[in-house]
């Protein structure tokens, strides 16, 4: 069975070429191409180029050409299906399972796609040939749109009078028409009505470029009618893995660093018609992480612009705490407020695109500053409302998916918390440093109670047994020959001891110079501590006791010797390393 095409096609809008390439061949970007060693033959200069715009590779010394799967199918040795499986896994898909169902579904999608296509197609033609469509005509001129920009963004118009249901009828299944939402019931009219009539509509594109929904506006101004509506939720439309012109920006990744995102469908159409086509809008839903996962498959540095007005505003502090935990360390996530109500089809219209990126360069905030920021302005002097500022921060910075970055916003926002005015309270920077100073006691008595390795606490009762007895072990110095400690802070006692006292009878615990809490933690923690005070005056078993731990350090020793050895094998795969591990290991059994 054939793998569905928009699953080949997830998989190649996930997979640049040069990403899945360059697990293999070492790349160089030269222009909007990167050149490499030739996989398929031994050579000094590259010839070997990946265009991830254009989706393949060629190389010009064997001609060999194609796009991911040929790659891998080629350079692995794979069949197809293998191929398939292995690139999908690297995309973080489900493997595709075949079944009726899917079956069944790749029927639906297919006819789907095409009633999307078909309906935006004939209202295109409305637009531009019906005589009836000359107020919304009009209505795209008076928002500056020419007749190129009305076909760039395949806009239609949905003329009334036409029951365009029953033509659809003649060639899809009635089920799959109603599945696309374009048309509800009308029970008074006993007949299927477009959803969009009298509206603009906007085609809503996939990722790879197939119609799955519209956005459609109303020509007049009704205060009592939705301005928007967009498709319903429907089995191939999901607004919030879904973006407004996404199958176009990707395209322009190659060249540019940023993406905005922006909330309208006019936003993407007034900047790309200015020259800034690396654009996205949301679909009239909240931004999800899904959807800036996505765009960070694309883009590094997302530039969230939404309207210069208050529920433009509200908006973007909703998306800014919705995708904080998104954040990821070589990926950027910013926020452009623009002022006096105007959103960012105003303002390109208005200013120009050299304005709007000189703008945009300047005034875009990080988004934990763009959040510190909005919550610093809703926080006055009292301390419930402090209370509630610095939990809610930490809140935040604690859902944050990466170790790094939760680490570092967190420490953003409580350095600036602590930094805040003397006016705004001293007090506030002061009980800032209390908690965190008692914070970093209680971690550390945690560490030593609950995180002490087990081979520290072997080394506590190594160091135990010489500070109780040392005259003992004095008689019995060899023993100690050749132990080696690893804590930094053991060995450390474990020297002093050494140099004190040229032979252990004169030791004099008191007078070692080493910090009086190191000393103490090998007498808490001494795993032997009773069975030593015990038979502290039965020489016998305390050597035997000490016979044991020491027996044990060893063994610890050699544990981590082949752990080391283990890696360094899987690294460099030598025969040498390898026998090296052998005698280790036989060494480890007869221990
Ligand atoms: P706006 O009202 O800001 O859109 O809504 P806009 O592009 O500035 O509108 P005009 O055409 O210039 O007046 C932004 C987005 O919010 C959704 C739509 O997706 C719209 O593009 N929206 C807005 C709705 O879903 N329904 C509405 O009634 C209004
Ligand atoms: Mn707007």
């Amino acid at each position: 069975m054939k793998y569905p095409k928009e699953y080949l096609d997830e998989i190649k809008t996930r997979l640049k070429v040069s990403t899945v390439v360059s697990k293999t061949v070492k790349l160089k970007k030269r222009g909007k191409e990167f050149v490499g060693l030739s996989p398929f033959k031994t050579e000094k200069t590259p010839s070997f180029t990946v265009n991830d715009e254009k989706e393949f590779y060629h190389c010009f010394s064997t001609s060999e050409h194609g796009n991911i799967f040929d790659f891998v199918m080629k350079t692995q040795n794979l069949r197809f299906g293998e191929a398939v499986k292995m690139l999908s896994n690297l995309a973080g898909m489900q493997p595709y399972t075949f079944s009726k169902q899917d079956e069944e579904r790749e029927k639906k999608w297919r006819s789907y796609k095409s009633i999307c296509k078909n309906f935006s197609e004939f209202y295109i033609n409305e637009l531009f040939k019906n005589e009836n469509s000359i107020k919304a005509k009009n209505y795209l001129k008076s928002r500056g749109l020419s007749g190129v920009d009305v076909k760039n963004f395949n806009l239609g118009f949905v003329t009334e009078e036409l029951d365009y249901y029953d033509i659809l009828k003649k060639d899809f299944d009635e089920e799959t028409i109603k599945d696309t939402g374009l048309f509800y019931f009308d029970e008074k009219k006993k007949k299927y009505i477009s959803r969009f009539r009298n509206r603009i509509i906007f085609p809503i594109n996939n990722i790879s470029g197939n119609i799955i929904g519209f956005g459609g506006r109303i020509i007049v101004d009704n205060k009592n009618i939705a301005k928007y509506i967009n498709s319903p939720e429907t089995p191939f439309f999901k607004k919030g893995s879904n973006l407004y012109n996404l199958d176009k920006a990707r395209k322009l990744s190659n060249k540019l660093e940023d993406v905005y995102l922006v909330e309208g469908y006019m936003d993407v159409i007034g900047l790309s018609k200015n020259g800034i086509e690396n654009t996205v809008a949301n679909l009239g839903t909240a931004l999800t992480s899904k959807q800036v996962q996505i765009l960070n498959q694309f883009y590094n540095h997302i530039i969230i612009c939404f309207d210069g007005d208050q529920s433009g505003y509200k908006a973007a502090i909703r998306a800014a705490e919705n995708i904080i935990d998104e954040l990821k360390p070589d990926k950027k996530i910013s926020f452009l407020l623009l002022e006096n109500n105007l959103d960012p089809d105003n303002f390109v219209n208005k200013y120009g695109k050299q304005k709007f990126l000189e703008f945009s360069e300047k005034n875009s905030i990080p988004i934990h500053k763009f959040i510190f920021e909005h919550y610093l302005n809703h926080t006055n002097e009292n301390p419930s409302s402090k209370a509630i500022f610095e939990k809610k921060l930490r809140d935040i910075a604690s859902n944050i998916k990466d170790t790094f970055i939760k680490k570092y916003t967190l420490e953003y926002f409580l350095e600036k918390i602590s930094e805040l005015t003397p006016n705004i309270n001293s007090n506030f920077s002061k009980n800032f440093k209390l908690t965190t100073k008692s914070l970093a006691k209680t971690k550390n008595y945690y560490n030593e109670t609950k995180s002490l390795k087990s081979f520290e606490i072997k080394e506590f009762s190594f160091l135990y047994i010489l500070l109780k007895k040392p005259k003992l072990i004095n008689r019995n110095i060899h023993l100690i020959d050749n132990v080696k400690l690893y804590s930094p802070e053991n060995k450390l006692v474990f020297e002093k001891i050494l140099k004190q006292s040229q032979d252990l009878t004169n030791l004099e615990v008191s007078k070692l110079e080493i910090d009086k809490n190191l000393i103490n933690r090998i007498m808490n923690y001494a795993s032997v501590k009773y069975i030593i005070q015990k038979n502290i005056h039965n020489d016998e078993k305390v050597l035997e006791i000490f016979s044991e731990v020491i027996q044990d350090l060893k063994n610890y020793e050699l544990e981590q010797r082949i752990m080391d050895l283990e890696s360094k094998f899987s690294q460099d795969l030598s025969e040498d390393t390898f026998n090296e591990l052998k005698e280790l290991k036989k060494l480890q059994k007869i221990n």
